[in-house]
């Protein structure tokens, strides 16, 4: 069992002005597919706001699976995969593009999410939309194989050839 964080980026949920459903929705579909939810954390969409709750949920907390939703978008304020991109050494695009490839089958606006992933350390950090349905849509794309990237991570046996 691998532990997961959640981090809502989300100026309106911050303010208090919605409730934060997608992050909620991502921590119940971790729970439901094995993982153990350690932490949620909901920041505005300011960009140094995010880059340090990553970093405080990948090397303090210490999440094996770091998921966060919202602010993948084309809004000026958008810039959830920057802030990942400028704290992931080792980015993993794989992930990203099976989302929005799995993504394009429901919706062509798909192709509008910058969502990136990452590894920092220990940690793999997804960017997922901000919206309930898409944290749905993507997560479930990618779920399934993420198991085996934190194997190869955190340690286990991860022999690519024996999951065949
Ligand atoms: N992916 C799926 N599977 N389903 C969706 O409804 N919405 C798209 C896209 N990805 C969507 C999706 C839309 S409309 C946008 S603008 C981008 O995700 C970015 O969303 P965000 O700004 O909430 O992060």
């Amino acid at each position: 069992m691998y532990t997961a964080a959640i981090l809502t980026v989300s100026d309106r949920s911050f303010r208090g002005e919605r409730p934060d459903e997608a992050g909620p929705l991502a921590a119940s579909l971790l729970e439901g597919a094995g993982y153990r939810v350690i932490e949620t954390a909901l920041v505005p969409d300011e960009q140094p706001d995010i880059e340090a709750a990553l970093i405080r949920l990948a090397d303090e907390v210490r999440a094996a699976l770091v998921v966060t939703t919202g602010g993948t978008g084309f809004s000026p304020r958008d810039v959830t995969p920057e802030a990942t991109a400028a704290v992931c050494p080792r980015m993993v695009p794989g992930i990203p593009e099976t989302m929005r490839a799995a993504s394009l089958a429901v919706t062509p606006r798909a192709m509008l999410s910058r969502a990136a992933a990452g590894i920092r350390g220990g940690s793999l950090i997804v960017n997922l939309p901000g919206s309930p349905k898409a944290v749905r849509e993507n997560l479930e794309a990618v779920l399934p194989t993420l198991e085996h990237g934190l194997r190869m991570l955190l340690g286990g046996p991860a022999d690519c050839a024996s999951t065949f």
